[in-house]
């Protein structure tokens, strides 16, 4: 599919005009998606109508929970409206993502005017909506895979960093899919390359993905890393239903210790 190809082009613009210097890498980055097909709909329509409906439930729905899904019925029912938005899942709720959700909300329709189907994805959130349901094994993964690199690591380091990386995600796909997570099929966690360079790494699946679809999910996009991670410092690899993300920076909130037990009497 060359949409692909304009992503990717579309991505390099953003690359140059939102690249921050001194915060994580991919903070301020807006990555739009108004790719999945050229369905559009029109002013004043019916589904105008129950798209802005929909994005004010996601809206109201999102912040507290971390994820929601929500459905505008059609009066004939042949333009269903679908969405889902989910939170990074380190974020504190509802404060830590109630920005983001808004702001996804009020821009989506900028970012993909008229498009029938359209995502968002923001550093602390993810937003979809559209015609079509692309939840199911075989619309999850492939053919739709948003990718994006920041520059290499110095040479030095790369062999240990390639298995320090490999080890870290694999250790994260158990942790995200074993059943153990919160929230979800979640995981962030770091591995040190060297005094001077870390990995922190991070999974996330939507969370209401049977396990074996969000482990495949996952593993679509782990497995790829050498062939299109490489050696760069960061990487983000975004698909339908789950992605990942990794840099040499930390820039998601680690879990609060919880308090030690008080010492035995
Ligand atoms: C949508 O239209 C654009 C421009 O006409 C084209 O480049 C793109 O490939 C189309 N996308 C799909 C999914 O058909
Ligand atoms: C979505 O809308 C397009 C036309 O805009 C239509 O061709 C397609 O069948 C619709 N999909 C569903 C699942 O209703
Ligand atoms: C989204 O929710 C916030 C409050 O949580 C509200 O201030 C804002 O107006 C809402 N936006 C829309 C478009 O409904
Ligand atoms: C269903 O509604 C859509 C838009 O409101 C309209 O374009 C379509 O013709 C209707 N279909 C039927 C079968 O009534
Ligand atoms: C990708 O698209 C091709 C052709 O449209 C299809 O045969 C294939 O199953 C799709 N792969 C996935 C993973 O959806
Ligand atoms: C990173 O290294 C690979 C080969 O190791 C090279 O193809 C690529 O262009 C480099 N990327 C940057 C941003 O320097
Ligand atoms: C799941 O993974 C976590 C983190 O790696 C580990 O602590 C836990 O024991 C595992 N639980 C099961 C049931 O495998």
């Amino acid at each position: 599919m060359n949409s692909q190809t304009s992503i990717t082009s579309l991505l390099f613009i953003l690359l140059f005009i939102l690249l921050p210097s001194s915060t994580a890498y991919f903070s301020q980055y807006v990555i739009p998606d108004c790719n999945f097909n050229n369905n559009t709909y029109t002013e004043n329509s019916e589904y105008q109508h129950m798209l802005k409906d929909l994005l004010k439930r996601l809206n109201i729905s999102t912040p507290g929970a971390g994820y929601s899904t929500a459905i505008s019925y059609s009066v004939n029912r042949t333009n269903d409206v679908h969405g889902l938005a989910m939170c990074r899942g380190d974020l504190e709720l509802p404060q830590g993502c109630s920005p983001c959700i808004q702001h996804a909300i009020n821009e989506i329709g900028k970012l993909c005017p008229y498009m029938k189907n359209a995502a968002v994805f923001y550093d602390h959130c993810y937003l979809y909506y559209g015609n079509e349901t692309f939840k199911g094994p075989d619309k999850m993964v492939g053919n739709h895979t948003l990718r994006y690199n920041i520059n290499n690591i110095t040479k030095v380091n790369r062999e240990k960093f390639y298995k320090v990386r490999e080890k870290l995600f694999s250790e994260l796909f158990v942790e995200a899919t074993n059943g153990t997570s919160s929230p979800k099929f979640f995981a962030i966690g770091e591995d040190s390359v060297s005094s001077d360079l870390s990995v922190f790494g991070l999974l996330q699946c939507i969370p209401d993905l049977a396990t074996k679809q969000c482990k495949t999910c996952l593993d679509y996009h782990v497995k790829d890393l050498p062939e299109y991670a490489g050696f760069s410092a960061g990487f983000l690899s975004i698909g339908y239903s789950c992605f990942l993300r990794y840099e040499n920076k930390l820039f998601y909130t680690k879990p609060t210790q919880p308090p030690s037990p008080p010492p035995e009497i």
